[in-house]
């Protein structure tokens, strides 16, 4: 590798990755019978939830002239378009009805689709499957299914709690991930008195290693100023605590921390949902905190102070952004950084070429860097 030591020039495509499950919508804020708008990566969709409950995503846009659909009415299986009354089933976006047609008319009505996508509800989120784009002058046939069940966040006992937060950030998909995985702006950015300063900055050490479509930041002891581990560190002697923090494409981060018979599970997600926005979600899963009565919202408000400051950042930086400045990647602390733009660009690559993914990390490796 002939750029491990001069910084990298950094041109950040804000290309948004389809192919794949995104988060849509907290699954409490979507009420049965209810249209809800949403976007992911540019495309409008309308989400509901039908008589059973269960979520279904049409693309928000009406197949007879583009009307959104979100302005129609829901019957709870049909979703009537507002401008000729056109329905569609919700779940596939297959035509039900036209009511304009005589009935010496032979138009097929069951040939034509609203676009729908594969939806599903899992801890707590609506996600919805964007597949890759069809072949020009594709729109009458049924959807694409999705290859896998949404990601699951990983659970270790029978019991636990569940919480989210979500965060919108103006910046693009790209720059809310190499955000998201930035070891060195935690003592600037993530000041608090009761937390840390930017005096606590001191030297790390990490392994990483090669995963599926990513990378993990191997098994070890949490770093000290990790806010779970702080609150771990309550429950569990320090040696016997061990966390891995994992990255995999197009956008998921997994931090597993375990402590004996307790044990904290996060699945975190930059979701484009513009070229210049992105939303950051929060998931976390947990089986401590039981007798502590203030536990969860402890751990809510520490998150929530973080995902702000986080925030706060991203729109001073989508003002320096406007007018295209020149970037720069830098060893070893911007290496996570580097390694996402090699493994967006050989996952792009493998689908071009229909062959396997050739994985940009040749084995583990250890960073450092000062935080
Ligand atoms: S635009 Fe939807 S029915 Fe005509
Ligand atoms: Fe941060």
């Amino acid at each position: 590798m002939p750029d491990l030591d001069s910084p990298q020039r950094q041109v950040p495509d804000a290309l948004m990755l389809t192919g794949f499950w995104y988060r849509a919508l907290p699954a409490d804020q979507v009420q049965r019978n209810q249209l809800h708008q949403a976007m992911l990566l540019e495309i409008p969709l309308v989400i509901g939830r039908d008589r059973q409950k269960q979520p279904f995503a049409l693309r928000d846009a009406c197949p007879h002239r583009g009307m959104p659909l979100s302005c129609g009415r829901f019957d709870g299986e049909n979703v009537e378009c507002s401008y000729h009354g056109w329905q569609f089933d919700a779940h596939d976006g297959q035509c039900e009805l036209i009511p304009s047609l005589t009935a010496d008319q032979s138009l097929k009505v069951d040939r034509i689709y609203a676009g729908s996508y594969p939806c599903e509800e899992q801890d707590g989120f609506i996600w919805v499957y964007i597949p890759d784009p069809g072949p020009p002058g594709a729109g009458f046939s049924a959807r694409e299914e999705a290859p896998e069940p949404a990601p699951l966040i990983e659970k270790f006992s029978e019991k636990y709690k569940l919480a989210y937060l979500t965060a919108d950030m103006p910046v693009s998909i790209d720059h809310g991930i190499i955000g998201l995985m930035d070891p060195a702006h935690g003592p600037f950015v993530h000041q608090a008195w009761w937390w840390r300063s930017r005096h606590s900055i001191h030297e790390k050490k990490k392994n990483f290693e090669p995963i599926p479509n990513g990378f993990r930041m191997s098994a070890h002891t949490p770093s000290s100023n990790s806010a779970p581990y702080k609150l771990l560190r309550l429950y569990a002697a320090a040696d016997s605590i061990t966390t891995t923090i994992d990255f995999v494409l197009p956008n998921l981060r997994r931090e597993i921390i375990r402590a004996g018979k307790y044990w904290f599970s996060s699945l975190t997600t930059v979701t484009p949902i513009t070229r210049n926005q992105c939303r950051i979600d929060v998931v976390a899963a947990w089986n401590i905190f039981g007798w502590m009565p203030f536990g969860p919202d402890l751990l809510k408000f520490v998150f929530a102070k973080f995902v702000e400051q986080d925030r706060h950042t991203m729109e001073l930086q989508a003002e320096g952004l406007k007018h295209n400045p020149h970037l720069m990647l830098i060893d070893d602390a911007d290496r996570p950084a580097k390694w996402y733009f090699q493994l967006k660009a050989a996952h792009l690559e493998a689908k071009r070429t229909g062959t396997e993914m050739k994985h940009p990390m040749p084995g583990p490796v250890t960073l450092k860097w000062r935080s």
